[in-house]
């Protein structure tokens, strides 16, 4: 049988992410539910090193280590695009594949070579995924998971959106997330999908 989730009192949560971005987009998300957000940066929390194998224990990592250094408790993120015909790659690396300019200029053209390399059988199916963790200074976590499939395109298209988004194209469109406008994407996003699942579960 499956163990109820633990519920999230109203209160202050860190969110564990020194990605302004990403805090703003969790901020109001969470603005609802008797919420109050602090960021990692505002309480000078350090990031740990994201040295799991999996989207899920990634966020738990980052998600635990708040919660212990902060006594409260901690919502973090890990996401990616994963593409079927290289193996999941780039994965959890995906931020990394841009390297150290975060150039997604190159780390969408080195998707595309790798594609290329497999030959012309290769499947352009892909997906992109988010693990969300909240994580309680007493050390119970809890993680959701979500995605959404997609195909890639080549050359990328539209200058909408971050990462990823201009070859990235959701199943049933046939515009990419970089063409899409950004309230389109947010309702049928990997993110959204995660979200949707921990307010379920957590309030
Ligand atoms: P994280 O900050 O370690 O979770 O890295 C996530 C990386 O995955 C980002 O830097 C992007 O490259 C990619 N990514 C995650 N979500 C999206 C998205 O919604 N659109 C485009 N790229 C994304």
């Amino acid at each position: 049988m499956d163990m109820p989730h633990r519920k999230l009192a109203p209160g202050r949560l860190v969110i564990a992410s020194h990605n302004e971005g990403k805090v703003r987009e969790i901020r109001a998300l969470l603005a609802s539910f008797g919420v109050e957000p602090v960021s990692a940066a505002a309480l000078g929390l350090p990031e740990p090193p994201e040295t799991g194998t999996s989207f899920v224990a990634n966020a738990e990592l980052k998600a635990m280590a708040a919660a212990d250094l902060s006594g409260l408790p901690a919502l973090a993120d890990d996401s990616g695009l994963v593409v079927e015909a290289l193996g999941g790659d780039p994965g959890i690396f995906s931020a990394r594949w841009a390297g150290p300019d975060k150039d997604f200029g190159l780390a969408m053209r080195l998707v595309h070579e790798r594609l290329i390399a497999e030959g012309p059988e290769a499947g352009r199916d892909a997906h992109f995924v988010c693990a969300l963790s909240l994580a309680w200074p007493d050390g119970h976590v809890e993680s959701f998971e979500g995605r959404v499939d997609g195909l890639l395109a080549w050359p990328p298209r539209g200058i909408h959106g971050f990462g990823y988004d201009p070859v990235f194209q959701p199943l049933g469109h046939t515009i990419t997330f970089g063409e899409m406008d950004p309230d389109a994407k947010h309702a049928m996003s990997h993110r959204a999908d995660a979200f949707a699942k921990l307010v379920a579960a957590v309030f």
